[in-house]
């Protein structure tokens, strides 16, 4: 071969997002299933109107380590969160004298399934509201209890609790609530601007170069459906705003705050991109 041409091969295989060298891999083809008896849905038929046919989880493009820690409830070290979070379920706390299961009595059955239907219009904040925000919204209006500090530990556990019980369902938003789809629409905005001095994107990264490599990181489509995530490079779990934060950190761009509109809007759209897959809180990720 001429030098030409092993050097077009090369650009073939390897291009720059950022100026950091990628080079390409298929995700894996293998199936999900929970202690062997929770089948989750990990690939899928993408929405109308999505840039791709299917969609995935980002399990797929993980480490045969990675992957198998999920595989296993009993290895899976975000489960320790999930039992943090139902310890706090059941404690009482705040000027009204309650705790969360004083109302919603036992949450595998009363909150089965609902963390997949979030975000979800809320008529009295007339914004949509995130599993985070529903649970800072029990705590002031129904226990009086002050909302929690983002990211504080009772957060992360109390949220992947709560998204727990929605283990293997499908991720479904309801955009005919309330003013949702005008949020899609900021969200899908705020995903296609390119901002930060490496002028990137979302799409630049999940869409357009997932299936390569960034450094260490192999690239998913940046699907939401594990969040809050427990991240072995963090040794900790991940609320979903973090991580959005670190991905626009990344692109050396300013990052909005928790909860404001930019990540709202940004949470009800990627989380349309991943309808169908399964709940798979508590994720294990790199
Ligand atoms: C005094 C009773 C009371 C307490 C205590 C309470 N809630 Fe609620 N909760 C409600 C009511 C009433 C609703 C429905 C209206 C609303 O959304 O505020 C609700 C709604 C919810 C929903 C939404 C259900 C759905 O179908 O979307 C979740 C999730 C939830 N609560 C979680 C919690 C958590 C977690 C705690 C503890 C931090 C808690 N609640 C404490 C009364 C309570
Ligand atoms: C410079 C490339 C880059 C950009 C730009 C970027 N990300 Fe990421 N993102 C990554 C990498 C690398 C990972 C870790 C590997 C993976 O899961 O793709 C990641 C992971 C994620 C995950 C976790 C996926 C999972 O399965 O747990 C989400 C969600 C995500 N990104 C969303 C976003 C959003 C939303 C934006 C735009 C605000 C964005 N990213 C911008 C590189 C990027």
């Amino acid at each position: 071969m001429s030098r030409k041409l092993i050097l077009a091969a090369a650009t073939a295989a390897v291009v720059s997002v950022g100026g950091a060298l990628v080079a390409s891999a298929d995700p894996v083809d293998e199936e999900l299933v929970i202690d062997g008896e929770i089948p989750m849905v990990i690939r899928t038929k993408a929405p109308e109107g999505h840039p791709f046919d299917e969609v995935l989880s980002g399990w797929l493009f993980r480490t045969p380590e990675t992957r198998s820690l999920e595989e296993d409830t009993f290895t899976n070290p975000g489960m320790l969160y999930v039992e943090r979070g139902e310890e706090i379920w059941n404690t009482v706390e705040g000027e009204a004298g309650k705790s969360c299961a004083s109302c919603h009595g036992d949450a595998a059955e009363t909150m089965a399934g609902v963390a997949a239907a979030y975000p979800k219009w809320d008529a009295d904040a007339e914004r949509p509201i995130n599993v985070e925000l529903q649970i800072d919204k029990c705590r002031e209006n129904n226990m009086k209890a002050e909302p929690y500090k983002f990211d504080a530990p009772e957060q992360r556990a109390l949220t992947t609790f709560l998204k727990h019980q929605s283990l293997g369902k499908p991720v479904q938003v309801d955009l005919s609530q309330g003013d949702m789809q005008s949020w899609w629409d900021q969200g899908k905005e705020v995903y296609y601007t390119r901002t930060g001095q490496l002028n990137l994107s979302c799409a630049s990264c999940h869409e357009e170069n997932n299936g390569k490599y960034i450094r260490a990181d192999h690239l998913s489509q940046g699907n939401v459906n594990g969040f809050p995530t427990y991240r072995l490079k963090q040794g900790n779990m991940v609320l979903l705003h973090s991580r959005f934060r670190g991905c626009i950190r990344d692109t050396r761009a300013e990052f909005p705050a928790p909860f404001s509109d930019e990540l709202m809007a940004l949470e009800v759209y990627t989380t349309w991109r991943g309808t169908g897959l399964s709940v798979e809180t508590p994720a294990v990720r790199q």
